[in-house]
């Protein structure tokens, strides 16, 4: 018996495979994940939902706070809300459910409801903010009672906190209405969906109230079952944002960066947006399926104002939007764990990013090369197979950093062995690779093989390091190495373990050249539930997956870091993750999993980047190319021309699919995606300054229209163009066949200049732009200097004594800033103060560009510096300048630098056919790292 359902599990895991060897064009089955109506808890949600709206005013909801417990103390207000409830015999039951509302120093308030359960009762999981959350938890006391008498009278506690900001706390309700001068911005558990599925024992009939108990104790998927152990958990809450037309965020879905309504209706979806970290290969697009990674952050915008929630819970939620004529209002529900809720009230989407990122931590600054482009493919074959496609790249004269080995490196696919006949001498070739200051990614997943003799296996299993099943054994499923145990990364033991593997000499010999990309981390279990690990698995802890699913993935990411870090303390680590949770970003990089090669996906993949950008996760990218099939040729060129604007920026492809290497398509293809690729060395430039910024206060790396004109409603919806990050560079990638021209949306009224022929676009609306295929649409927005380094380098390395030019594009008043961040772009250095950084400002009051340093100047500063002291400024490039304001025949400025000051040359090039002006510094000989101005 035993033998025969062991066949038949194998069987379907092989079946499940062989999908995703084949790499069929079919989309992902939908059968195989569940919809809110197979999902008990979310059943249960919506019908609530569906039963408050059917009541209108006579819902009323057995919730209510209890006025004598209330106090506010210490920037938190505290009471229990009580839950009503009849047990099966028909006598009411007051559930206790403290909550708190406490107010963040980052101008964030969480409002967090537990549940007192017997001590006899397993307990909720509590632990989800301290994996997500980095910041500091605790209150500020800047929280003023301004409740009135009348508030008193009406139950009503009313507390100032911030520049104008007011939450106004109903008792009787529950509700929360958070409000700026007076207008209310976000309300909580406004429709009275706020529901917490309380503990109760196990028993026969009805339970509490009358409650549908369908599946509460146990439910089946796709002939799975799901033995429940703690009953019922569910918690949910309604969340209304009064007068805000579009909301975002709630990564990952393969859909539209402003989300849709999900009660159907002509365009909107029916299902609930879904989170839940499933390996989802061939997913479909414009769906609210879930996919590899889950992010509960939501933004609302409206014209001139920004806000957001943070639903901290790492179980499967759901998340139901209806946008009306008067705002927005959405519906959380996730299986387990607690009502979690932080509120950021912006006012703009930069602030909001910032308090976000105050809460879930802000993105580390990666190391420099991790920025330049990377190749991979399932698989390079051997050590021969790599080195080629290196030299391949210097042959065609095409810069990249780091090429990736899949998952067939492995010796029968057992992370830290090496096929032996095929890498012999891993060491030596990435000797050969460090040479040009390559790097070699190699794939490390969390599913360990199961083979008597491996190591790994061995000693995680003596350790009782690997999740468990849910009556304590080791839980073992299928992946790619066959039966697998899976490393439980969140027991401290295991990270240490882990830290060991990666020692120097322990793998891929004493190389420093190496990283890591860790794939298959939702975890991906070819025979598990929904192609997962089953909820009733345990973890470190005592702790069910169910509560955990969606930040396993992370906290096996965040080990392998641990462990490089271990490895190589001066280096910055980089490891590139798929599967995600709310803090992932100070972690490493993710890519949005298997697309394929169709328009469709490269289309969907602006969109779906914006998504994460938003919601702090701005190291973001998708496959170059498209993963499963061929992409036709066109297609291939102008997914790398979108792709030089993916923060993170990678070829990758299936093992089933043509060989992809760049050169192998063939002019005039090939020289496209060289310049593609050599665009995005030349702005690194700038891309490097822009996460730099990211590293401090979480702004996008790809910047929605609204982050540069948030006053036009209009622009809120486009989600085919973003800016790059402070470039004022605004691109819109071609994503159809066939295309000569397009149309650019230009959300403001500042003037922008074609990108680089300075064809001059002005007033809010669609211009129309040449899109031939060697062509990326792109416009550069008036009022900002970026640089590039123009030389063509095999490396990031190598760059970094290039010299620089400038861009500086003048606004409709002739004036223009901006700014440029160095570092040595490997070590922690810059966290001592060995760094560069300046701003650039032309003014036209008296027509001077000037470079000022913001940095302090400090002995490590001063060092960096003297390690950079040939880099100078090569060419400065200024488009729109009124060249009425030079003089007749002018052919020089005057440069000024160290309190000397010279003549430098000029070419001018006057306005001409819709063209804006051009002065051509040429060579003005100064140096990067001391101030200097160049009066024209
Ligand atoms: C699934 C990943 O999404 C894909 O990128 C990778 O090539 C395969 N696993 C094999 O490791």
């Amino acid at each position: 018996m035993r033998a025969a359902l062991a066949a038949a599990i194998r069987a379907m895991a092989l079946l499940a495979v062989a999908a995703m060897l084949i790499g069929s064009t079919e989309a992902a089955k939908k059968y195989l994940f569940k919809t809110c109506a197979q999902s008990s808890f979310c059943r249960r949600g919506r019908a609530y939902a569906d039963a408050a709206e059917a009541a209108g005013a006579d819902w009323h909801p057995p919730y209510a706070v209890d006025p004598a417990s209330v106090q506010l103390r210490q920037g938190v207000l505290s009471g229990t809300v009580v839950k009503t409830a009849v047990d099966a015999d028909g006598a009411a039951v007051g559930v206790k459910l403290p909550f708190q509302l406490v107010f963040l120093e980052s101008g964030a308030v969480r409002f967090l409801i537990e549940e007192d359960r017997p001590k006899s009762a397993p307990k909720r999981y509590d632990e989800a903010v301290r994996w997500a959350i980095s910041g500091d938890l605790g209150a500020t006391a800047a929280v003023e009672d301004v409740t009135t008498a009348a508030d008193t009278a009406a139950g009503v506690r009313r507390l100032r906190f911030g520049p104008g900001w007011t939450a106004v706390v109903e008792l009787a309700t529950v509700r929360v209405t958070f409000e700026r001068d007076g207008a209310a911005q976000v309300v909580l558990n406004e429709r009275g969906l706020l529901a917490v599925e309380h503990w109760r024992p196990r028993g026969p009939g009805p339970a509490f109230g009358g409650e549908d108990t369908t599946d509460m104790w146990e439910e089946s998927f796709g002939g799975k079952q799901d033995s429940k152990p703690n009953g019922p958990e569910a918690v949910a809450v309604d969340v209304t944002f009064p007068g805000y037309g579009h909301v975002y965020g709630i990564p990952e879905h393969a859909d539209r960066f402003a989300l849709r309504s999900t009660r159907g209706g002509e365009g909107n979806h029916d299902e609930p947006y879904r989170l839940y970290n499933v390996d989802i290969f061939e997913y479909e697009v414009d769906s609210p399926m879930a996919m590899y990674g889950a992010i509960p952050f939501m933004q609302a915008q409206r014209a001139g104002s920004a806000v957001g929630v943070f639903w901290a819970n790492a179980a499967e939620t759901w998340i139901d939007i209806v946008h009306g004529a008067d705002g927005t209002r959405t519906h959380w529900l996730s299986e387990a764990g607690l009502v979690d809720v932080f509120v950021m009230l912006g006012p703009d989407a930069t602030s909001l990013y910032q308090q976000y990122g105050a809460l879930t931590g802000y993105a580390e600054l990666p190391p420099l090369y991790s920025l330049g482009y990377h190749q991979c493919r399932w698989n390079y074959q051997n050590e021969r197979d790599v080195l080629e496609v290196d030299a391949g790249f210097d042959r065609h004269e095409i810069p990249y950093d780091v090429i990736w080995l899949d998952i067939d490196y492995t010796d029968s696919r057992k992370y830290f062995t090496w096929e032996q006949s095929a890498f012999p001498t891993p060491e030596r070739m990435m000797a050969a690779l460090d040479e040009r200051r390559r790097k070699l990614v190699a794939i490390i997943d969390p599913h360990i093989k199961k083979e008597a003799g491996y190591g790994v296996y061995e000693d995680m299993t003596k350790a009782g390091l690997a999740v468990a099943t849910a009556d304590g054994g080791e839980y073992n499923g299928w992946c790619w190495p066959g039966e697998s145990a899976w490393i439980d990364t969140l027991a401290p033991a295991a990270v240490e373990y882990w830290k060991r593997l990666f020692r120097p000499g322990a793998f891929a010999g004493r190389a420093h050249n190496l990283a890591i990309w860790n794939d298959m981390n939702e975890p991906s279990v070819f025979d598990g539930p929904e192609g997962s690990a089953p909820r009733d698995a345990r973890h470190y802890g005592g702790w069910e997956h169910r509560a955990v699913h969606n930040l396993y993935g992370m906290t096996f990411h965040n080990a392998t870091v641990q462990a490089l870090n271990a490895r190589e303390p001066r280096q910055r680590p980089f490891v590139l993750t798929r599967a995600f949770f709310a803090g992932s970003q100070r972690v490493g990089p993710m890519w949005t999993g298997d697309n394929q090669a169709t328009w469709d996906y490269l289309r969907v993949a602006t969109p779906m980047l914006l998504s994460s950008s938003v919601a702090g996760y701005g190291f973001v990218g998708a496959d170059v190319g498209g993963f499963f099939g061929n992409p036709e040729h066109e297609l291939w060129a102008r997914w790398y021309q979108a792709g030089a604007f993916y923060p993170f920026f990678r070829g990758h492809a299936h093992i089933e699919s043509k060989r992809r290497e760049p050169w192998l398509a063939g002019e005039p293809y090939t020289g496209i995606i060289r310049d593609a690729i050599r665009l995005r060395y030349q702005l690194l430039p700038s891309l490097y300054t822009a996460f730099h910024r990211a590293s401090f206060d979480g702004s996008p790396i790809l910047r929605p229209l609204f982050m540069l004109a948030p006053a036009n409603d209009a622009a809120l919806a486009i989600d085919d163009q973003f800016f790059f990050g402070e470039t004022g560079l605004l691109v819109k990638p071609v994503v159809d066949p066939g295309v000569t021209e397009t149309d650019v949306y230009v959300p403001d009224d500042e003037v922008y200049y074609g990108y680089p022929d300075r064809t001059v676009y002005r007033g809010v609306g669609n211009h129309r732009v040449p899109a031939g295929l060697d062509t990326i649409p792109m416009l550069a927005r008036g009022g900002h200097i970026f640089t590039r380094r123009d030389r063509y380098r095999r490396s990031t390395a190598l760059m970094a004594h290039d010299p620089l030019t400038l861009v500086v594009s003048v606004d409709a008043a002739g004036n223009a800033g901006g700014a440029l961040y160095m570092d040595d772009g490997e070590t922690h250095g810059h966290t001592k103060g060995a760094y560069l950084h300046r701003f650039f400002m032309f003014s036209s009051q008296d027509n001077i560009l000037r470079s000022r340093s913001v940095r302090p100047s400090t002995a490590a500063s001063r060092a960096f510096d003297k390690t950079i002291d040939t880099v100078r400024v090569e060419r400065v490039i200024v488009v729109g300048f009124d060249l009425g304001r030079l003089k007749a025949g002018q052919t020089t400025v005057e440069t000024f630098q160290d309190k000397k000051s010279w003549s430098s040359h000029i070419s001018v090039t006057p306005a001409a056919d819709g063209r804006a002006s051009m002065i051509v510094v040429r060579d003005p000989k100064v140096l990067i790292t001391a101030d200097w101005s160049i009066e024209f």
